[in-house]
């Protein structure tokens, strides 16, 4: 069997050189291609935290290895990142983006193709993918042919970007959502599209102000195909992206990388931009390719303990965790929404004495306090004592587990969240009960957000869910 852990084990620590003062570093002595472990990987995510560009030189890539090291390092790849809904890469797989000025018969693009007209628009500030949803999340772009003269990219930080802004700016700008489009960014070149061309680029929208979840910096989020801010008249809008996009491309926030053939480099699209330096490419041939990964939002979730030895296998398990969370929380939703808001029609009808709320949180806490103020309300409109019980530890599970030696006459009912009953019984096989079959649901009671970072291809394991009181 073809064993990822058994032809790599952990290499240990990572040497790493930064590049500039803000960002971006080298990885030394690695050859990406041979690296299964997911403490490597873990590691070389921690360094894309920091750095938000990692360098690595000498890494011989072909197509196929480039996409199995893509997806093994960060999820699922991104296959729409160019304007292919109108031109069709030469490659026959839209998960390798061509960067070349090469066409398919192997001869450097003429000047006026159109082809070269859509690639030149590199050569502008952006960031990959912006234009979609989900947007471009990792681009690693390996340089298979480079040209004897420079043919260099710029990078950007935009984290220390937004760190500069002035206090007043920031809170101008956080909460700002801008709409993006690659027609915008072509246009402005002078590029024409059909009607129906447009009508494939609708764009996508995004905030301004990312927050990185790793790192946990915030970041302004630009590029050339930025085209309005939402709620603003588009002149305004379209001033101050102008602003933003000059503050943010400062020299000081800018690092140029020089291409050495073989080199392979992966930035953080969410908190980077990038642009291609102009070179003589129509003298010089210049094939670099990118893979690039869906920044798909993190699952809301606790961790998941995957046990198998590699990561195909652990992939396999995440996407059926995935199939069931979605299932389970889908059906209970669907069970929450057919029961009216705050009604609790069953206990009205069924039980006429005082009935119990169990919260398996402690008093004062949000769960608590939101019981508190439905039991108020209750009390009023049913004209029943509603005593408030905290069983509170484990997550929920105590209360739910309460629940269920409860007496099933709507005298005890129980405040729970989807942490409780969705996502611990994905965790925990013992949780004593079945959401599903055990309990009725009565009432929708409030929307709240929580995460957890959950990645798909990453390896998790439960710290310690019963501790999660
Ligand atoms: C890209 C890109 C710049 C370059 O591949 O996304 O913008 O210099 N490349 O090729
Ligand atoms: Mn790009």
């Amino acid at each position: 069997m073809d064993n990822a852990h058994s032809r790599r084990a952990a290499r240990g620590p990572l040497r790493i050189r930064p590049l500039h003062s803000l960002f971006v570093a080298e990885v030394e002595d690695i050859d990406l291609r041979e690296v299964h472990d997911v403490e490597t990987l873990e590691m070389l995510q921690d360094a894309m935290a920091s750095y938000a560009v990692l360098v690595f030189r000498n890494q011989r890539f072909d197509d196929a290895s480039q996409l199995a090291f893509a997806q093994r390092f960060d999820g699922k790849l991104h296959s729409r990142t160019s304007v292919s809904v109108v031109a069709k890469n030469k490659f026959g797989n839209e998960a390798i983006t061509d960067g070349s000025n090469i066409g398919p018969d192997g001869h450097i693009l003429p000047a006026d193709s159109r082809a070269r007209m859509i690639a030149v628009s590199n050569r502008l500030w952006h960031t990959d993918a912006s234009f979609q949803d989900p947007a471009g999340r990792f681009s690693m772009l390996s340089a298979r042919v480079v040209p004897p003269v420079n043919a260099d990219t710029e990078y950007a930080d935009m984290r220390a970007a937004y760190d500069a802004l002035p206090d007043d700016e920031k809170s101008q700008v956080n909460a700002l959502r801008v709409h993006h489009t690659a027609v915008h960014s072509r246009q402005m070149l002078g590029f024409e599209f059909a009607p129906d061309e447009i009508a494939k680029l609708p764009g996508a929208v995004h905030p301004l102000v990312r927050s990185i979840p790793r790192s946990n910096r915030q970041a302004l989020y630009l590029a050339a195909h930025a085209s309005g801010v939402e709620g603003m008249p588009l002149p305004e809008g379209r001033l101050l992206i102008n602003d933003l996009m000059a503050h943010a491309t400062q020299r000081q926030f800018v690092y140029r990388h020089e291409w050495r053939q073989y080199d392979f480099v992966i930035w953080d699209n969410r908190c980077t931009m990038h642009r291609a330096r102009p070179f003589e490419d129509k003298k010089y041939k210049r094939d670099v390719r990118r893979t690039t990964t869906l920044d798909l939002p993190f699952i809301v979730g606790s961790a998941v303990e995957a046990t198998n030895a590699n990561d195909a296998d652990l992939s396999r398990d995440i996407e059926m965790v995935f199939q069931i969370f979605a299932d389970r929380a889908a059906r209970l939703l669907a069970l929450l929404a057919c029961s009216a808001f705050l009604t609790f029609p069953a206990v009205a009808k069924d039980y006429r004495g005082a009935v119990r709320i169990l919260v398996g949180w402690p008093a004062g806490g949000a769960t608590d306090i939101l019981t508190r103020s439905l039991a108020e309300r209750l009390t009023t409109a049913l004209g029943q004592p509603i005593i408030i019980e905290n069983k509170s530890g484990a997550g929920g599970l105590i209360a739910a587990q309460t629940l269920k030696g409860a007496p099933a006459d709507g005298s005890v009912v129980m405040l729970a969240l989807d942490h409780t009953l969705v996502i611990l019984p994905l965790t925990n096989k013992n949780v004593g009960f079945d959401a599903l079959r055990d309990f009725t649901p009565l009432a929708g009671v409030s929307v709240y957000q929580t995460s957890s970072p959950f990645r798909q291809g990453r390896r998790y394991k439960i710290s310690d869910p019963l501790a999660d009181g």
